[in-house]
């Protein structure tokens, strides 16, 4: 099922999301749409808080449906090492229509529960780590525009009031 994508301005984007306690059919399904409703927007990550779902759950793919290898789930994760830098743009399905450079580690390593609760370590570099980065921020309620410098952000933030005023942003 495709889910409602929750824009900027909810506050559930700005909250920290709860641990994942319990490993039953509810998240495997809740975990299965969010692949379809990342797929639907061509999106490489979802996490939680976008379906207006306050729990550290994420998912990925950065080769956009192409690679069955490539789908990640990652549940209560946490970046154990972050290595090097890289610049480039970052979008944000719950922030449609903007894009900025953001600065992230170039590569970071993960450990992170799977849909059984089973503990596992990843890594990713580029853009899986730039993903990754961007989808373990949104589960402590951080946007890619608090990245942003001062201005860029208040520019976009003025933007958006505009578009919600006009009745295009919902
Ligand atoms: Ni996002």
């Amino acid at each position: 099922m495709i889910l409602r994508i929750y824009k900027y301005g909810e506050p559930v984007l700005e909250t920290r999301a709860e641990p994942v306690t319990e490993f039953n059919g509810e998240l495997r399904r809740l975990a299965e749409d969010m692949f379809e409703t990342m797929y639907a927007n061509k999106g490489v990550g979802l996490a939680a808080p976008q379906v207006g779902v306050s729990k550290r759950l994420a998912v990925l793919d950065h080769s956009a449906g192409e690679d069955e290898a490539a789908k990640l789930v990652l549940v209560n994760p946490e970046i154990l090492v972050k290595e090097g830098t890289q610049i480039g743009e970052e979008g944000c399905l719950s922030i449609p229509g903007f894009r900025e450079d953001v600065k992230r580690a170039y590569r970071v390593r993960v450990r992170a529960q799977d849909l059984d609760g089973n503990f596992f370590e990843t890594e990713g570099e580029e853009l899986l780590a730039r993903a990754i980065q961007h989808e373990i921020d949104h589960l402590d309620g951080i946007l890619f525009l608090q990245h942003l410098s001062l201005l860029k952000r208040d520019l976009i933030k003025r933007k958006i009031r505009k578009l919600v005023k006009a009745g295009e942003w919902d």
